[in-house]
């Protein structure tokens, strides 16, 4: 069902829940009817499609019949545009405005659709949910959609993230947890030896999705009342069955659990969004309970394809963007580069000196606990362009000059040239350029480009009429 929400005058469409979703997308939808299975072959598919744009429904999945699995679902800016009721262009406006509103979840009581089919203490999650494998070495099938759910029992202060979830046989369940506010809650559980309770919400509408990834530090609001702003109705909440937590009432499906005191066990190798495989040595979920809707759709998402770079481009880039906007002067735009797992970033900015470039790179590398590498460059390099901005990094930069190295930082766990240490080191390039007609880009006469243009199109006309 599509709602438009009631506090708003403009003509803003809300998703209440993934299925709604997956309705307004349309011909942006491929569903396929042929069995596939879960193992390799459902990963294989959507990775092949992945740069056309369109979510995949596999509607018919191999050994769990009556199951639908979906991916790619955020492949396309249009897909992200739609998804905050936007066009592609309006993106990172819309986001920030709409984060900047206040539509706090609300609870729920009585039946939820996430809660039709309840299994208590089920001895087996893989004979219930089409689990995807992903990769050739993939230890397991694994949970890469799953937002991870948590309460600090002391200030009640919620925390969502999307954590990697190893799912062998059995009910015990392996979870990553790379860093804060995760890592903080479960050493506090430990430290009192009580185990952490947690839930993972799959199949979230589009926005709640984005909601849990963005970053908001210790002091930021509740993701879910992000969730609630950035879709433009508040999140319905739920009491879960076994742990005190509320979860998603429109889910898909809910996963009970208790992460352990004192217990790490091998986890992975799993193939990363950094495009490497990470193996670890992780805390271990023991599961509880599993809900879900009664024809419920599990979502699959592949690592290092560009769903994941769309998603961290809006949550981790626009973020930053803002972020560094409030601080300093010039910095007028910011792009992640896809396939690097948010590592990497180009920022362009006019006007500024190069102490001021410094600033901005020293900023950027600070604020983001994931960055490593920061481009900056002036606005007449089209910062989507990897061709422009390496352009620019060879005729605008001296690596002696122009580039900032910090040592001793944190590292990204999943980083492999880490070598498995949490220290890392960061650099960034001032890529702008520097005075004189040296460094102007070459231009062509604005009347030659015209009359280039109209011939280039003549061309079409013809070629498409068959006359070429
Ligand atoms: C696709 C995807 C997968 C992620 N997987 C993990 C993970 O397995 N473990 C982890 O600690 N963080 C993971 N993260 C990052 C967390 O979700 C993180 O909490 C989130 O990006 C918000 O940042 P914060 O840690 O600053 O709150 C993942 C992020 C994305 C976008």
């Amino acid at each position: 069902m599509l709602l438009v929400p009631f506090h708003s005058m403009e003509e803003e469409m809300a998703y209440e829940d993934l299925r709604s979703f997956l309705d307004a997308l349309g011909s942006d939808l491929l569903r396929v009817n042929q069995a596939l299975d879960p193992k390799f072959e459902m990963a294989a598919l959507l990775r092949e499609v992945q740069s056309g744009g369109q979510a995949v429904l596999f509607e018919t999945v191999t050994g769990c019949p009556g199951a639908r699995v979906v991916g790619n679902i955020l492949s396309s800016r249009r897909a992200l545009a739609l998804a905050l009721g936007t066009a592609p262009e309006d993106l990172a406006q819309t986001y920030r405005r709409n984060k900047a509103r206040s539509l706090p979840a609300v609870l729920l009581g009585g039946a939820a659709p996430a809660q039709e089919v309840i299994h208590r203490g089920p001895e087996d999650l893989l004979s219930i949910l089409p689990i995807l494998t992903h990769h050739d070495r993939d230890v397991a099938p694994y949970i890469t959609c799953g937002l991870v759910l948590a309460k600090d029992p002391e200030t009640g202060r919620r925390a969502m993230g999307i954590h990697r979830v190893m799912c062998p046989r059995g009910k015990r369940l392996g979870i990553l947890l790379g860093g804060p506010p995760f890592t903080r809650l479960h050493g506090a559980a430990e430290a009192q030896g009580r185990p952490l309770e947690i839930a993972v919400a799959l199949g979230v509408d589009p926005a709640t999705l984005l909601a849990s990834v963005v970053k908001i530090g210790p002091l930021g609001p509740d993701k879910f009342d992000i969730a609630g702003a950035l879709r433009g109705l508040p999140l319905e909440l739920v009491r879960a069955r076994s742990v005190d937590l509320e979860v998603p009432a429109r889910a898909e499906i809910i996963i009970e659990g208790h992460v352990l005191p004192g217990v790490r066990e091998p986890e992975g190798p799993f193939g990363e969004n950094t495009g490497c495989y990470f193996t670890n040595s992780s805390p271990v979920v023991e599961v509880t309970a599993v809900t879900h809707r009664r024809d419920f759709i599990y979502p699959g998402l592949c690592p290092w394809t560009v769903e994941v770079d769309h998603l961290l481009s809006l949550a981790a880039g626009t973020e930053l963007l803002g972020q560094l906007q409030a601080q300093t002067y010039g910095v007028l735009d910011l792009e992640m580069i896809a396939g690097t797992c948010a590592f990497s970033a180009v920022i362009s900015v006019r006007g500024c000196r190069p102490t001021e470039v410094r600033r901005v790179i020293l900023l950027a590398l600070a604020l983001d606990r994931r960055l490593k590498s920061v481009t900056v460059v002036d606005e007449d390099v089209d910062i989507r362009s990897p061709r422009e901005v390496a352009w620019a990094l060879a005729t605008r930069c001296q690596p002696d000059r122009d580039t900032v190295v910090l040592r001793g930082v944190e590292g990204y766990v999943i980083d492999p040239s880490t070598l498995g240490g949490d220290t890392g080191s960061k650099i960034g390039f001032d890529a702008t350029r520097g005075p004189g007609a040296a460094f102007d880009k070459v231009t062509v006469p604005a009347a030659a480009r015209a009359k280039a243009r109209a011939v280039v199109a003549e061309l079409e006309v013809r070629k498409r009429a068959g006359s070429l």
